[in-house]
């Protein structure tokens, strides 16, 4: 997709971080715009804000855990513009621990918004994307897809690998049928957002994350995120080139992803478990 130009957008995790900076971006490159999140208050903020700037842009309270409400999304969303062209399933949440002291329920709700959540975009928006000449979807993993063993992380892990692995599928399905959308996995390292804060959304009766190592760790993270951390806007302008020019993988922090792959790599080849990963490393 070349020119996105009076195409339509729609992001989920809109209200926030990298989410609100793919919305600007796409904004300020023409786009009509579909906000989505899970926060009402900061919704309408970010969608006051852009509509401020003369952004042509809707805000659609989601829960993207819920397929009906991703559904209705994607039906506000041809109501108000009449074509979808471009989704990213950037809705994403982290709590975590000691693998025993992960609450079950801890477990599904960070399964259910990052993949599920994921699922649910892909399955609502395609058939739409499809009726288009030309689509995009854009699902946000992160470098933990590729580089397991992050001390106290193990469901985002998890969840990032499978998004990893269920977008790889679909992009070489839709590519090898000759399909008209195009779809790209977005895995950054460390950003500037609101991510270290992710338990503000934790589902009641959900306790958040205590152990003494895992509360320091999160804050290890955060002022890394802090300290060397890129923008949101320098992550949502590589996700426009990835969509102009059709690439898959859309690696922010590269480095880290290689490392990752080569962590695993060596360990598949010499059988030698690698060490816990920290936030420096
Ligand atoms: N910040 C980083 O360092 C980093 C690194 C790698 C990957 N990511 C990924 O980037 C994505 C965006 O996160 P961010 O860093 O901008 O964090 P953020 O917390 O600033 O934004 C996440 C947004 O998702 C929304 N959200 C949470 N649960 C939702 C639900 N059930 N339905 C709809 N919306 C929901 C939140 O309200 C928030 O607005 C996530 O998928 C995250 O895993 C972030």
């Amino acid at each position: 997709m070349k020119d996105l130009r009076g195409r339509v957008a729609v992001v989920t995790g809109a209200a926030s971080g990298i989410g609100l900076a793919l919305a600007t971006r796409f904004a300020d490159e023409g786009m009509k715009v579909v906000l989505a999140d899970v926060e009402p208050d900061a919704l309408e903020r970010a969608s006051n804000e852009l509509a401020g700037g003369g952004a042509d842009v809707i805000a659609v309270p989601t829960d993207v855990r819920d397929i009906d409400a991703v559904q209705a999304l994607a039906d506000r969303a041809i109501d108000a513009f009449g074509a979808v062209h471009l989704v990213c399933n950037n809705a994403g949440v982290e709590t975590g621990g000691s693998f025993l002291e992960i609450p079950y329920r801890a477990w599904q709700w960070v399964m259910d918004v990052n993949f599920y959540g994921v699922l649910n975009g892909c399955r609502v928006f395609l058939p739409l994307l499809e009726t288009q000449d030309e689509g995009h979807i854009v699902n946000t993993a992160s470098v933990a897809a590729f580089a397991s063993g992050t001390s106290t992380m193990t469901p985002y892990c998890a969840s990032k690998s499978a998004i990893l692995g269920m977008s790889e599928c679909l992009a070489i399905e839709l590519d090898s049928a000759g399909s008209s959308v195009g779809v790209s996995l977005l895995a950054p390292g460390p950003v500037k957002t609101k991510m270290t804060d992710a338990e503000r959304n934790l589902p009641p009766g959900v306790p958040p994350a205590s152990e003494p190592h895992r509360v320091a760790l999160m804050e290890e993270l955060k002022a890394k995120a802090d300290a060397v951390g890129l923008e949101p806007s320098a992550v949502a302008g590589m996700v426009v080139d990835a969509v102009r020019d059709q690439q898959f993988y859309i690696l922010p922090h590269a480095e880290m992803a290689f490392a990752g792959v080569q962590r695993r790599l060596r360990w598949m080849t010499t059988g030698e478990l690698p060490g816990v990963r920290t936030a420096g490393t």
